[in-house]
């Protein structure tokens, strides 16, 4: 009796579980609803063998039912012993070759798909899109080096077409991956640089994660790609190209805040044009739907991250308390303002928490 309680409690856990997990089909999050080129290969692959599991299961099921039934115990048959089959030819030869056609069926598509995937025969025609991608200890950045833009967190990309990511890491290995529009790819230290490419179908925000456990933080090493259209994505570039760094902000608040920016902060951040420096270009800051790519984007969330970054992103490279409260809070007001273009604040945002 005491088994079976265990064994009913197990199947309720794992019921449970199945309903729970039932929940994560979002749109614009998760691999189950593609979006883009690569997640669509993908999601196919895994249809493919989702069916033919279910159908190994079916027959397997209906076999076993049909011989338990069949050959049970029949009432004044107690001591009948059915005939005995051994070796028999035809029945080895047929569950030998049905295993061998389905896995035909199964790898044919998936070694087509992994070159394809692979393929970079596009890269260095004209026009073809190139971003240069950086994985750090907990946050992404992205360069466009033809166009010298650096942004960070948020990488912003046209529709329908076929961009390039050259990716690496500046500390330990992490994984690209935004499993709406593409599968994971990682990224190594060194030399050694991983080529990937994106296509997404449609405009939206698309919640993107660092899927290598990579330190403390790891688990909150999100971003964003923000998928415009083409028109719409040329105009960004123009904006993002005219940032000047120098500009000087409205408010007397913001003022300070960049004269405090620039003596505190600038060693290790950037505003505007293409380089890169130990920590994100903040170039379109205040546009960013999140703070640190986790935080809400109000102003009492960015100070407490400008003060206390270890508390928020445990193992970060942000020293803590490099400046007081009162002078975060001007810091604070300055990175707001820096809100150089409107592009792609209009695109559906779906949460990954939602
Ligand atoms: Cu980066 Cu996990």
């Amino acid at each position: 009796m005491r088994g079976w309680m265990g064994k009913f409690r197990s199947l309720l856990l794992f019921g449970a579980l199945t309903l729970i997990l039932t929940g994560c089909g979002i749109e614009n999050v998760s691999a189950l609803k593609p979006k883009g080129y690569g997640s669509e290969l993908l999601f196919d692959l895994m249809m493919i063998s989702i069916a033919i599991m279910i159908f190994v299961f079916v027959i397997v099921m209906a076999i076993y039912a049909f011989v338990l039934f069949r050959f049970r115990e029949k009432k004044g048959q107690e001591d009948v012993i059915p005939k005995q089959t051994e070796g028999n030819k035809a029945l080895e030869v047929i569950w030998t070759v049905i295993p061998i056609i389905l896995l035909l069926v199964l790898a044919i598509p998936t070694v087509q798909a992994t070159f394809d995937l692979a393929d970079q025969s596009s890269q260095d025609d004209e026009g073809t899109l190139t971003i240069d991608v950086t994985g750090n200890q907990y946050w992404w950045q992205f360069t466009y080096a033809d166009q010298e833009i650096s942004t960070s967190q948020e990488l912003y990309i046209p529709t329908n077409e076929r961009v390039y990511l050259n990716m690496k890491s500046s500390d330990v290995i992490h994984s690209f991956w935004v499993p709406a529009i593409s599968g994971k790819m990682d990224t190594n230290p060194g030399e050694n640089t991983n080529t990937m490419y994106l296509e997404a179908y449609e405009e939206g925000v698309y919640e993107g994660f660092c899927a290598e456990l990579c330190g403390p933080s790891h688990s909150l090493m999100y971003f964003k790609v923000i998928a415009v259209s083409p028109d719409q994505y040329d105009k960004w570039v123009e904006d993002m190209k005219n940032v000047d760094p120098e500009a000087e902000p409205e408010t007397a608040s913001a003022q300070e805040g960049q004269e405090l920016f620039n003596n505190n902060c600038m060693s290790c951040h950037a505003i505007g044009g293409g380089s890169a420096g130990v920590g994100p270009n903040l170039a379109n800051f205040g546009n960013r739907s999140k703070i640190a790519g986790i935080l809400e984007p109000t102003k009492e969330n960015l100070k407490d991250w400008i003060v206390h970054p270890d508390e928020i992103k445990p193992g970060n490279q942000m020293p803590a308390e490099l400046v007081t409260e009162e002078e975060a809070d001007k810091i604070a007001d300055y990175l707001l303002e820096l809100q150089h273009s409107d592009v792609g604040q209009d695109v559906p945002v779906i949460e990954a928490s939602e």
